[in-house]
């Protein structure tokens, strides 16, 4: 879910409508499931019921939005206040549309529909929220301009690139990805280019075995980088692994998680590491187009003993060789065309392996 935050005023309505349209999903304000519910406008009841009631009603309403299927959903300004909200948009691509307060008086100053506005110091209430919207968001963009420019800093903020709805996707996915060997292929396309900050250096995969989250974080150490590997951020998110998401809640709902894991990793900087089957979700491998990406390659004779199929065998219980086998045979083409570099890592220490890697990253930058 991509949740809009935010002081009134910043844009969330028009922005999250044009956004959604733009994403082929579904756009709800909570400001108005809220009046729907309340059978009032949001200032009717403020001036019947008080701001506390009204507080009441929108943490409820907006915590079961939160609970219900994929949109883009924007909150009220004030909702943040509600520690129950706070942690039920932790786990969600948060967007804070940061806009200045001159530029939100000149928007909506005179709303007689937003009752705030109309008391008290907005001065002193806009400071007081803004840590509270700046914690809690993964992306934030300056809200301050034109709205369409400001939906588009978003979807390249999402790493959406090309796939502005459904169809496009699907168009895009049927297209061949860029050859290993021409990381810059996409460098005539017309698209913007990512602020740097929000891309990261480098993005490592490969299967089980292959050692992606140990030679990751070996790297991200070398170069002095922040590291992410999206199996934590996964688990986080479910609270539990990804191993008893997939058992307990099924295969359809691990790729959902496995794929809004990577998106909220795929804008950070430094070094992100993909669990071994994330590639075959076409989102994942399009977010990869332009990136710096890192194939581990690894046969099962070097695979086996790392990974400890006899000890430890995991989720291939029954035949772990075997299984390994066979997701390889089915993913190793789609490494090899995400990837900017491929790295055997047979026979070599995770040490070596990084050293290895770390060099070609910073020759690649130059
Ligand atoms: C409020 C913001 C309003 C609405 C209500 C209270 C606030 O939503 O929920 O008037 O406390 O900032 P918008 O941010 O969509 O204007």
């Amino acid at each position: 879910m991509i949740v809009l935050i935010g002081f009134m005023g910043a844009g969330k309505s028009t922005v999250g409508a044009r956004l959604a349209a733009r994403l082929d999903l579904d756009f709800v304000d909570s400001d108005i499931v809220l009046a729907r519910r309340l059978g009032c406008t949001i200032a009717e009841y403020f001036a019947a019921q008080g701001e506390a009631a009204f507080r009441a009603v929108e943490q409820e309403t907006i915590t079961g939005l939160l609970r219900g299927p994929d949109v883009v959903l924007a909150l009220g300004g004030g909702a943040l206040g509600s520690a129950a909200v706070r942690a039920g948009i932790a786990g969600h691509d948060v967007v804070y549309l940061d806009a200045s307060l001159p530029q939100i008086l000149a928007r909506v100053g005179a709303d007689p529909a937003r009752p705030l506005l109309a008391t008290g110091d907005v001065g002193e209430l806009y400071a007081g929220r803004l840590p509270t919207y700046a914690q809690a968001a993964t992306v934030r963009v300056d809200a301050d301009g034109d709205l369409d420019a400001v939906t588009q800093a978003i979807l390249d903020a999402l790493t959406v690139r090309g796939a502005t709805s459904r169809a496009a996707q699907d168009t895009a996915a049927a297209t061949a990805p860029p050859a290993p060997d021409t990381p810059d292929q996409e460098a005539a396309s017309p698209e913007p280019e990512r602020a740097p900050d929000t891309s990261p250096r480098a993005v490592f995969v490969g299967p089980p075995g292959a050692g992606t989250s140990t030679v990751g974080r070996l790297v991200a150490q070398r170069l002095g980088l922040p590291w992410c590997d999206v199996d934590d951020l996964l688990a986080a998110q479910a609270g539990k692994s990804p191993g008893e998401v997939l058992v307990d809640d099924g295969e359809q709902e691990y790729r959902r998680a496995e794929r809004a894991a990577a998106r909220r990793a795929l804008v950070r900087p430094g070094i992100v590491v993909l669990g071994g089957g994330a590639v075959m979700n076409d989102e994942i491998a399009q977010a990869l187009g332009d990136l710096a990406v890192v194939f581990l390659d690894v046969t099962i004779a070097h695979a086996a003993p790392r990974v400890g199929f006899d000890g430890n065998p995991g989720l291939v219980v029954l035949h772990p060789r075997r299984v390994w086998t066979m997701q390889m045979a089915r993913r190793r083409p789609r490494y090899l065309q995400v990837a900017t570099w491929t790295v055997d890592t047979g026979g070599r220490d995770a040490d070596d392996v990084a050293t290895h890697v770390a060099q070609l990253l910073q020759a690649g930058r130059a």
